[in-house]
């Protein structure tokens, strides 16, 4: 007997799960945005969720990052269960959100932005040595705006930068706290195709260190990235598995059909 491509690629069967969602819905008032969605998440990949407006993904992200709880179900990460615990608890364990531009303080410098938001989870290191401290923050934010291209502006105020600067910075942020799992809520919007293409790129970058979950509403970006991709319809998992699978899929072209793709 052998075991599918699909399978292998995406449910590998001797490795736990990084994140866990169970059965989770969520409801606005009488209406069901999300509707019993059950996925595991492999540690290390790259996973895109994609679906047209308003399929759920927003919702799904914000449950999964801990903006607010699921109405049903349950959140697992690294097995634990986090349902409802505030979003400070959810950084503090290791997952981190792409912040919105409006989370940078604009009139202070790129690096600042950086280093305040490395101190924020940094508490517990050594005071009695503020200097050595000062400098193992500043080399960590360093360090970091390397890793999203932004090495060069470090001295400039955080508004002087352009939109899709803006993005990497708040990558750069959020990966302040060291999450080992990064999510991301269409990095992309706003963005010329040349931005777009360079956010993929470090999308790329950034899972080689930890697992990645990115929302995208543009299903041709993410189809050369992506480990795996799950797509969402009307708040419900409509389909889930390799590129390839998606893009062969029928249903999936059929909720696509006349949305940009
Ligand atoms: N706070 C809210 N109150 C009421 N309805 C909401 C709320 N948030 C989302 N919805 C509804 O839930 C559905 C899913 O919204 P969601 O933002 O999750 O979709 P999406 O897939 O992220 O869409 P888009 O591609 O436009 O970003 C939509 O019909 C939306 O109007
Ligand atoms: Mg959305």
């Amino acid at each position: 007997m052998t075991m599918t491509a699909t399978l292998s690629d995406t449910a590998p069967a001797n490795v736990s799960p990084i994140l866990s969602v169970r059965e989770v819905g969520k409801k606005f008032g009488g209406f069901t945005a999300l509707d019993g969605v059950t996925v595991d998440f492999a540690p290390g990949r790259l996973t895109s969720i994609i679906g047209p407006n308003g399929a759920g993904k927003s919702t799904f992200f914000n449950v999964l990052s801990g903006a607010f709880p699921p109405s049903t179900g349950n959140v697992l990460f690294e097995g634990r269960d986090i349902t409802g615990l505030p979003q400070h608890a959810f950084a503090r364990m290791g997952i981190a959100k792409s912040f919105q531009i409006t989370n940078l303080f604009p009139h202070l410098s790129v690096l600042e932005n950086v280093r305040v938001a490395a101190q924020a989870t940094r508490t517990g290191l050594d005071l009695w040595r503020p200097r050595a401290r000062l400098t193992e923050l500043v080399d960590r934010a360093e360090a970091l705006l390397v890793l999203v291209g932004l090495a060069h502006r470090r001295h400039q105020p955080a508004e002087n930068l352009a939109h899709g600067e803006q993005r990497c910075l708040e990558i750069a942020v959020a990966l302040a706290c060291e999450p080992r799992l990064l999510l991301l809520d269409e990095p992309t919007a706003g963005m010329s195709p040349e931005e777009a293409r360079q956010m993929m790129d470090l999308i790329v970058r950034l899972n080689a260190e930890r697992s990645v979950i990115l929302v995208e509403h543009r299903m041709k970006l993410v189809m050369g990235i992506s480990d795996r991709i799950l797509v969402l319809h009307q708040g419900r998992l409509l389909a889930d598995g390799t590129p390839g699978d998606i893009k062969a899929d029928p249903e999936v072209r059929r909720v696509y059909l006349g949305q940009s793709v």
